[in-house]
């Protein structure tokens, strides 16, 4: 009874929490909006409320030699917008906001030069800065204007102790002239909005992107979609069309689904982007071919010499189902993402997605190009979208976001007044601490980075959306098997520190290394003596160049200097998934866990099948060849043994029998006849490891039980499959999962591989075991336990790990490899089976 209450009263509680959550926009902590010289309230139809500078307790303003003018223009008797009145400066002044927070500020000026028989302000020159920065320098209002009669201009602004948390602006008329100002806002900006480091191009690993950079918006773009105003932007930011950036209109074509279809999932708010702008896209257009291949390009204007900061917006509005979309990206012809999927970013349609980069714009370069095209991936239709773009310019290394900070330009002129002698000097005094702020950035981006997974902790969810998206993107891109220097390695690795080793194997040692830019690695070094090594070397470098895909593990890069056979890969965090089963003490999995590495591995595995330009077979599916990384996320390991499979008039390849003892397929054992479907036997294997927690294969135990695969089929036959499985999941699995997944494991280890499903199949399955199980947890609260298995099962003998797991709880390639003669002898005997 008390228990309804208070369900009751928590739901009441949501039923009023919802509405304001839905329609709530950005509440920001600090919401100034400042109409400068203005008389009384201004409020707009998008809800903000510009008050006067003059007497508002937030504003403070010096000296106090300032003019006020207003329009006098006869016929415009509208004093309802912010244009209407300036406040002019005949010297130095600054607005002084003090906000309440601490962090970035959104920081917009509004200029018009109002007509009026005292100044004139159409040739006011003058210089803005704002907590340091300089944002406009001998900035006249006319020659920006173009024909709009008001120029809006939108920063972002660092407030934090150093400026005694005030937001300071100044404004320095040149020479004789004058300064004016007609609106100003400030507005804290959320939690998350910038990240605190972004992939540069060409790519690398991410660079910080420290506190005290400014910003300036150059463009904001709404693909596809209309332009969004102020109205329309919880932050009211602006988003223009793409229509006139589009480098060939007709390769475009713009799609738009309801805007409250659009979902925004953990990490991506609200405020980041309205729904308005990942409801619309453009996608390729229908050119009427067979196979289109072609990008859609967008070329923006940018000044050259400066750093921009790059965020894409996606949003899979296009596709019926999740994993069709694969699509390549482009920042000025260099491969950003590559067969990008936006679904297994968001794992469904319609949800929000982020991207951050950074780029240099070179002397000779005045333009951005962003383009999107079809990704080389068979069996998947060709297409790519973008939802939404920004492009933000980055303050440099002299605190400016203006070039022409002609230092000379105030030396050549004789000061006429004292306070232009104080300006010079506060100009060389400047210069100087510029040329020092210049040589310790200069110390601090050439000193190493700190390796990317402890950076990657620091920031909010949100940063760490974008941050983790780079991690896989840029591996994904440096997967072409850069040359690296042995003399690198050797640093990476502290001269190959015992300490560093993460495991033995047959190969040789896998150690821990650290890369020049601070990207955490797993070095692969050969042990000379190693015959089979070599081959198997070759192989790696030659199958992973050609492969990139979220769920297998990237290749950074090789050496084979001096004899020297060395692999570079991304380093895993999380280990093999043998080590997360059983013989550690690492923390159970749950099931959905279990799961969703299954998904993972399982889509690699499908990829490998399916996706890249030749079918590809692992040949060595195991629990130790899973890896996964700090998330948790699975991704297939080791392709020394893999082959490249049947093309369309074999059904198999025929070779010598290679493979994992315990996973091998019975069939291929026997005819010595390889297809895709041995790795769905062997994936048939780690699924039952996955369920019951131990070995393929543990000579200790009864003689029925030593091989899982004869086992767990014999159980699964008898649909007692729930006796055998690991008994931390007891009491948490629903039934028809487990049925789900027992079901498919048992068609994987099917005797003849034309019985067994495709990867595609299994896939498809484990999925759908994975949405039961997730229904019934939703349930779980008002129903009773009915379908959970309700005791422990009768087997519950504490596994001891087998001879050898010790060491493949931390091996990178596990030692199976190398002991496969004596595995294949233990197979040839009949008893072994
Ligand atoms: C004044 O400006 C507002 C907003 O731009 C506009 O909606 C309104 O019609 C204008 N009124 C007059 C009298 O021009
Ligand atoms: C600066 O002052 C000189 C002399 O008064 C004048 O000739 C020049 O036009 C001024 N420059 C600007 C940009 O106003
Ligand atoms: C941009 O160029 C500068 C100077 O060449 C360099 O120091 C910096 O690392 C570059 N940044 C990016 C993002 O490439
Ligand atoms: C979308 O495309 C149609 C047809 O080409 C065009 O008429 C429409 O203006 C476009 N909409 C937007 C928002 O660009
Ligand atoms: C990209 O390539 C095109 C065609 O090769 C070239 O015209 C253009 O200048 C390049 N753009 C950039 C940003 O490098
Ligand atoms: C798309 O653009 C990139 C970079 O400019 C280029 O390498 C690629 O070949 C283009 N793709 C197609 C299909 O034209």
């Amino acid at each position: 009874m008390f228990h309804s209450n208070t369900s009751c009263v928590t739901w009441i509680l949501c039923v009023f929490c919802v509405p304001l959550a839905v329609c709530a926009s950005f509440f920001p902590k600090d919401s100034f909006f400042i109409d400068c010289g203005g008389s009384k309230e201004l409020k707009l139809d998008d809800g903000r409320v510009f008050e006067s500078d003059s007497g508002n307790q937030h504003v403070g303003l010096s000296p106090d030699s300032h003019i006020v003018v207003s329009e006098t223009r006869m016929g415009n008797s509208n004093d309802s917008t912010l244009c209407s009145s300036a406040r002019v400066f005949k010297e130095t002044s600054t607005y002084t906001i003090n906000t309440k927070q601490i962090g970035r500020h959104w920081l917009r000026l509004h200029f018009h030069p109002v007509q009026n028989p005292h100044y004139h302000l159409k040739s006011a020159v003058f210089s803005v800065a704002a907590n340091g920065i300089t944002l406009l320098h001998w900035f006249s209002s006319s020659s920006n204007l173009g024909t709009k009669s008001c120029l809006f201009k939108e920063y972002v602004i660092q407030v934090d102790g150093s400026s005694s948390e005030k937001l300071v602006l100044t404004f320095s008329p040149l020479n004789g002239s004058i300064a004016f100002i007609n609106g100003i806002e400030v507005i804290s900006t959320p939690d998350g909005q910038f990240p605190s480091s972004a992939v540069p191009f060409p790519l690398r690993a991410a660079v910080e992107i420290p506190t005290h950079v400014a910003f300036e918006t150059a463009y904001r773009i709404n693909m596809g979609g209309p332009l969004l105003t102020s109205k329309d932007d919880p932050q009211w930011r602006i988003w223009e069309t793409d229509q006139s950036f589009l480098v060939n209109v007709a390769s475009a074509k713009n799609v738009t689904v309801d805007p409250a279809s659009i979902k925004y999932l953990d990490g991506v708010s609200r405020e980041i982007a309205p729904n308005l702008v990942y409801s619309t896209a453009q996608e390729m257009a229908n050119a009427n071919v067979i196979n289109q291949r072609f990008n859609i390009s967008w070329a923006f204007e940018v000044e050259p010499m400066f750093t921009y900061f790059i965020r894409m917006h996606f949003c899979d509005i296009v596709s019926i189902t999740t994993g069709t979309l694969f699509f390549n990206v482009y920042v000025n012809n260099q491969s950003a993402l590559d067969s990008f999927d936006i679904s297994s970013k968001t794992m469904e349609l319609s949800a929000a997605y982020f991207v951050d980069f950074i780029a240099n714009t070179s002397a000779s370069l005045n333009r951005i190009l962003v383009q999107v095209g079809p990704s080389n991936l068979r069996n998947f239709p060709p297409n790519a979208i973008l939802n939404g773009l920004e492009i933000m310019k980055m303050s440099n290394p002299s605190d400016s976001l203006v070039k022409n900070l002609r230092p000379d330009y105030i030396d050549s002129r004789i000061p006429k007044r004292k306070n232009w002698i104080l300006l010079a000097i506060t100009s060389s005094v400047s210069l100087a601490v510029l040329v020092l702020i210049f040589a310790v950035l200069y110390l601090y981006l050439h000193h190493p980075k700190k390796p990317r997974h402890e950076t990657a902790h620091l920031g909010n969810s949100d940063s760490k959306v974008s941050v983790g998206s780079f991690a896989s993107s840029t591996a994904h891109s440096l997967s072409l098997g850069r040359v690296l220097a042995f003399s690198e390695i050797r640093e990476a690795t502290k001269n190959f520190d015992q300490r560093l080793v993460l495991g033995v194997g047959g190969f040789g040692k896998v150690y821990k290394g650290v890369l020049e830019n601070g990207v955490v690695v797993a070095v692969k070094r050969a042990n000379p003596q190693s015959q089979q090594g070599c081959t198997e070397f070759r192989t790696e470098i030659e199958m992973l160049s050609k492969l990139r895909h979220r769920h297998l593990v990237s290749l950074i890069g090789y050496c084979e200097e001096f004899d020297e056979m060395i692999l570079v890969y991304e380093f895993m965090a999380g280990g093999p998934l043998r080590k997360h089963l059983y013989g550690s003490d690492l923390p159970q999995l749950t099931w959905k866990q279990r799961l969703q590495v299954c998904i993972g591995a399982a889509k690699g595995l499908h990829y490998l099948h399916t996706g890249a330009a030749e079918s590809i077979i692992h040949r060595d599916v195991k629990t130790t060849n899973i890896l996964l990384d700090e998330n948790l996320t699975a991704k297939v390991a080791d392709f020394g043994l893999s082959k490249l499979g049947p093309t369309l008039d074999q059904t198999h390849v025929s070779t010598a029998v290679k493979g994992s003892f315990g996973y091998l397929d019975p069939e291929y054992y026997r005819r010595q006849q390889l297809t895709e479907k041995s790795d769905v036997y062997s994936f048939g294997v780690v699924m039952m490891e996955v369920l019951c927690a131990r070995p393929a294969v543990n000579p200790a135990l009864p003689r029925e039980q030593i091989n899982i695969a004869e086992w767990a089929m014999d159980l699964q036959k008898r649909g007692q499959l729930e006796k055998i499985i690991d008994p931390h999941l007891v009491g948490s699995v629903n039934l028809d999962s487990l049925r789900k997944f027992g079901e498919t494991a048992e068609k994987c280890l099917a005797e003849h591989g034309a019985d067994r499903p495709t990867m595609g199949d299994v896939l498809w399955n484990l999925e759908y075991a994975l949405q039961l199980q997730e229904a019934s947890m939703q349930m779980v609260s008002n129903e009773n336990s009915a379908n959970y298995i309700p005791d422990i099962p009768e087997w519950v003998n504490q596994i001891e790990p087998a001879e050898g797991d010790a060491a493949d709880a931390i091996s990178y390639k596990d030692s199976d490899t190398t002991t496969s003669s004596g595995v294949f002898s233990q197979l040839m005997d009949p008893k072994g089976r």
